[in-house]
């Protein structure tokens, strides 16, 4: 399988003390499911945003499909991210408007400014946005205000937001950090299923262990802006769990199943 994105000796400086990258090197492959973990304030946000550059790094190379992201200029920039789908843990969405207009503001990036301000969406764009909703099943939530939803209904918004741009990745930071297990469960199956199905490259920074372990292709451990792991997630240890979560391990494992606490 091909490489879609890459690092290379990639670090970020915040101010003159806080190095919160340094020399990331890592590479994933199309339709790769990748967990980035580690403990807070590891790095693991900055790594995400980088890929966007919602953050710029410091130094090093990001390329994603076969583009140098750190030389991207405006209008450049622009193109090259409706290609990435960002899921927040916050959902990012406008609550006084409908489920199917928060929707298509994931094509804003295809359009001029005058029609994104006007709303000017085709009758493509629109039957795109409810048969996306179908399949996270919100068609019967189509018109509602956002404020109106439970918070997994958000965040299958937030999904469906980002699939409209028919990306190539999902960059998903702390996607299920505001839910509860249930609905915790239902936003990893769909992004499971998209990735799986549609054949997204799905990154994401998850808090909990288990979930990482049971959902992901591949684990990527980041401690102190560094990768201490990468690696499938059969062969995590509560040894590799302890190098990545340091002195937070107790934190993060006491909900894991017995199998990975040898
Ligand atoms: N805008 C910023 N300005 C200055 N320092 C920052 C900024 N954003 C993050 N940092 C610092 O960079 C380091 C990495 O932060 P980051 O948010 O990437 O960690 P994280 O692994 O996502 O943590 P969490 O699990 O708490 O979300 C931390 O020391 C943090 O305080
Ligand atoms: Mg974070």
């Amino acid at each position: 399988m091909t490489t879609l994105l890459e690092f290379k000796q990639v670090s970020k400086q915040y101010g003159t003390d806080t190095r919160a990258l340094s020399d990331v090197n890592f590479a994933v492959r199309e339709g790769e499911f990748v967990s980035i973990i580690g403990p807070s304030g590891a790095g693991k946000s900055t790594l995400l945003r980088c890929i966007n550059r919602m953050i710029d790094a410091s130094s090093g190379e990001i390329i994603f499909d076969g583009a140098n992201v750190m030389g991207l200029k405006k209008m450049e920039l622009k193109k090259f991210r409706t290609r990435i789908g960002m899921i927040f843990q916050h959902y990012n969405l406008v609550n006084r408007l409908t489920v199917i207009e928060n929707v298509l503001h994931g094509r804003l990036g295809y359009k001029s400014t005058l029609e994104g301000v006007l709303g000017l969406y085709s009758k493509e764009e629109k039957d795109q946005a409810c048969a996306i909703l179908q399949i996270l099943g919100l068609e019967e939530h189509m018109y509602k205000r956002c404020d109106q939803l439970s918070g997994g209904q958000k965040q299958r918004v937030g999904i469906a937001r980002a699939l409209i741009q028919e990306p190539k990745m999902l960059l998903c930071d702390e996607p299920i950090a505001s839910l509860d297990p249930n609905a915790s469960k239902v936003i990893m199956e769909h992004l499971r299923s998209i990735s799986s199905t549609m054949g997204i490259t799905v990154v994401i920074n998850l808090h909990q262990v288990d979930v990482a372990l049971k959902y992901s292709d591949r684990i990527i451990g980041v401690n102190k802006g560094s990768i201490v792991y990468d690696g499938p997630p059969a062969n995590i240890r509560r040894e590799q769990l302890a190098i990545i979560y340091g002195s937070e391990l107790d934190e993060h494992v006491e909900e894991m199943d017995n199998s990975y606490a040898v």
